[in-house]
C-alpha cells in the first residue's frame, strides 16, 4: 500500500492556498478503495449514488444508513489515509437536527469517516450547525442535488437562469457562514461555479460537471470506467473502459467453459497417485 500519511483538513486547505487542485472520486467497495489509495486520491466520497451504481435502483433515494455504513467501512479498510466523506442518505438528516447529528455520528464512529456531506442550502443551515457543533466537519452539496431530483425536474443542469444562479450563490454563502469546510457544486454552469469559488473565503469548492474553476474536481468512479450500464452523464470523462474489458472477459469465460478449454492444469489441484489408490481402497 502507498506510503502516505493521513490526509487532514489543514492539508486540503494548504492545497487550496497553493492553487493545487484537490482530487476527489466516489468509491463504494474495498478493492476500488485500495486502488484509489494507491493512486493517492485526496478525498473519497462514499456517495448514496451507490443505490444506483452498486444496487441498481433508478435513484439515490433507497440508500439507507445501514447500506452507507457497510460500504463506507469497506472503503475505509481499503483507503486508510484518504479524507473520507460519508454521504448522508435520504431522510437521514431531513427530519430533524437531532436525527442529522445521530446519523452523522454513525459515519464517524462506525465507519471511520473524516466528515459527512449533505444536500441543500439555506434550509439545511440548522442541520449543518448542529452537526458541526457535535465536532463533525460538514461538506455541503448544491446545484443538482439528486435526493431532490423530482422537485428539480430530473437530473439536469441547475442555475442556468440568473434567478436560479443567484439562489445557488446565496445558498453557498449561507452554508459557508454556517461553517461548512467545502461545498460540492454538481452540474452548475462554469461561470456560476467560478463566481462561487472566487467568493469562498473559509471553504473550498469542488466541481462535478461545473467546470475547471473550482478548487477541486469530483467524478463518479463508475462513470469514469464505463461501469454503469444505464447511462453516462455528458460531463463524465471515460478514463478507461473497464466495463468493456470485464464484458469481454465474461464472454471469453463462457466460451472457454463451453468448449472445455478452461480449466487448464494450472487452474486446478491434483492428488498423488498413491493417495488416490488408497482412497479407492477406502471406498471399497
Ligand atoms: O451520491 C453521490 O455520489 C453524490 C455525487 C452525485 C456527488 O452525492
Amino acid at each position: 500500500m502507498a506510503d502516505r500519511k493521513k490526509i487532514t483538513l489543514p492539508q486540503l486547505f494548504k492545497k487550496v492556498a497553493n492553487h493545487e487542485p484537490i482530487t476527489m472520486l466516489t468509491c463504494y467497495d474495498y478493492p476500488t478503495a485500495y486502488f484509489q489509495e494507491e493512486a493517492e486520491i485526496d478525498m473519497i466520497l462514499v456517495g448514496d449514488s451507490l443505490a444506483m451504481t452498486m444496487l441498481g435502483y433508478d435513484s439515490t433515494l433507497p440508500a439507507t444508513m445501514d447500506d452507507m455504513i457497510r460500504h463506507t467501512q469497506a472503503v475505509r479498510r481499503g483507503a486508510p489515509t484518504a479524507w473520507l466523506v460519508g454521504d448522508m442518505p435520504y431522510m437521514s438528516y431531513q427530519p430533524s437536527v437531532e436525527t442529522a447529528i445521530r446519523n452523522a455520528g454513525r459515519f464517524m464512529a462506525e465507519a471511520g469517516c473524516d466528515c459527512i456531506k449533505l444536500e441543500g442550502g439555506a434550509e439545511m443551515v440548522d442541520r449543518v450547525k448542529g452537526i458541526i457543533a457535535a465536532g463533525i466537519p460538514v461538506m455541503g452539496h448544491l446545484g443538482l442535488t439528486p435526493q431532490s431530483a423530482s422537485a428539480l425536474g430530473g437530473f439536469r443542469v441547475q442555475g442556468r437562469s440568473a434567478v436560479q444562479a443567484k439562489k445557488i450563490v446565496d445558498d453557498a454563502k449561507a452554508l459557508e457562514e454556517a461553517g461548512v469546510f467545502a461545498i460540492l457544486l454538481e452540474m452548475v454552469p462554469d461561470r456560476v461555479c467560478q463566481l462561487i469559488t472566487e467568493r469562498a473565503k473559509n471553504c473550498f469548492i469542488i466541481s462535478l460537471g461545473s467546470g475547471p474553476h473550482a478548487h477541486g474536481q469530483l467524478l463518479i468512479y463508475h462513470d469514469m470506467f464505463g461501469l454503469y450500464p444505464k447511462f453516462k452523464p455528458r460531463m463524465a470523462k471515460v478514463f478507461g473502459n473497464a466495463g468493456e474489458v470485464i464484458l469481454n472477459g465474461l464472454k471469453t469465460y463462457v466460451q472457454e467453459v463451453t468448449d472445455r478449454t478452461f480449466p487448464q492444469p494450472e487452474n486446478y489441484f491434483t492428488i498423488k497417485d498413491e493417495e488416490y489408490a488408497e482412497l479407492l481402497k477406502l471406498l471399497e
